[in-house]
């Protein structure tokens, strides 16, 4: 069996100030932390699908690895459309000699995690090459262990106009060859226990040819998709978020929370200690 939570989008920028979708990223992903490693039950892992930081620059990698240092769990990663690989690698993988687009594999209480680089040559959509498409199709045969794949672009449409169009006149969201990636993966449709993704700034759980696809909110701030919705409309209301997945035998449970957000838990820990004192 294997536990992670998922976490998505959290858009730290290259000052602590810096702000998107209304909110403080620095000070929400702080939260979330705090959250997480407060949670009174064992994981094995958290896994971050990507927009790590909001315009890729060092400073915003070490302002979110100075908070992320504090986790009590290994984290992965998956590049998102607003992350440099290679920045990312540097500061947060410790890695010396960064490549150009990162594809991962690894194994944890007997399922396998393939985590892939989907950034795409048109912003901000995504897009495989070929070369990882073999590389994924090598793991995806029909024998083997459970299998997990986790990627920063949706893989499938999502009924929502603003995120599944594909047209010169609007901006891509999806990624555009998931008909390949479809066909690529669908080999190891018996033991595929869920596709993860990012990106949407919302929490989607969609079951399509037997396979559940999953996304988790953003820890800055959620996106409005409405059926109906031809643009992208801010939910600054809307809490942030995340989820917790867990993996048995038999089952696949994806349980979505929000959390507080920094500021309104400060407020909150203070009435506490005022009632109590
Ligand atoms: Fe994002």
């Amino acid at each position: 069996m294997v536990r992670f939570l998922h976490i998505s989008d959290s858009h730290i920028g290259p000052d602590p100030a810096f702000q998107t979708c209304g909110h403080n990223p620095l000070r929400e992903l702080s939260e979330l932390v705090r959250v997480i490693n407060a949670l009174p039950f064992p994981f094995d892992f958290v896994l971050h699908t990507g927009d790590v930081a909001d315009e890729s620059s060092e400073v915003s990698y070490k302002l979110a690895a100075s908070v992320l240092a504090n986790l009590k769990a290994p984290i992965h990663y998956v590049p998102g459309n607003h992350d440099c690989s290679v920045g990312m690698q540097r500061t947060l993988l410790a890695s010396k000699e960064p490549l150009g687009r990162i594809d991962q594999f690894f194994a944890v209480g007997g399922v396998q995690f393939l985590l892939l680089d989907s950034r795409g040559a048109i912003q901000p959509g995504g897009e495989l090459t070929q070369s990882q498409l073999e590389w994924l199709a090598a793991f995806c045969t029909a024998d083997g262990p459970p299998l997990v794949i986790a990627l920063h672009h949706p893989p499938i449409t999502l009924d929502v106009p603003w995120l599944d169009s594909d047209t010169a006149m609007t901006v891509p969201m999806l990624l555009s060859n998931r008909g390949a990636f479809v066909d690529t993966i669908m080999p190891a449709r018996s033991r595929l226990r869920g596709v993860f993704f990012g990106h949407v700034h919302r929490a989607f759980q969609v079951v399509e040819s037997g396979i559940l696809f999953s996304s988790a909110p953003s820890i800055v701030g959620q996106l409005k998709t409405w059926p109906e919705l031809t643009e992208p409309v801010l939910a600054a209301e809307e809490a942030p978020g995340y989820c917790l997945v867990t993996i048995d035998e038999q089952r696949t449970i994806v349980q979505q929370y929000s959390f507080a957000r920094a500021a309104s838990a400060r407020v909150a820990s203070e009435l506490q200690t005022c009632s109590t004192q």
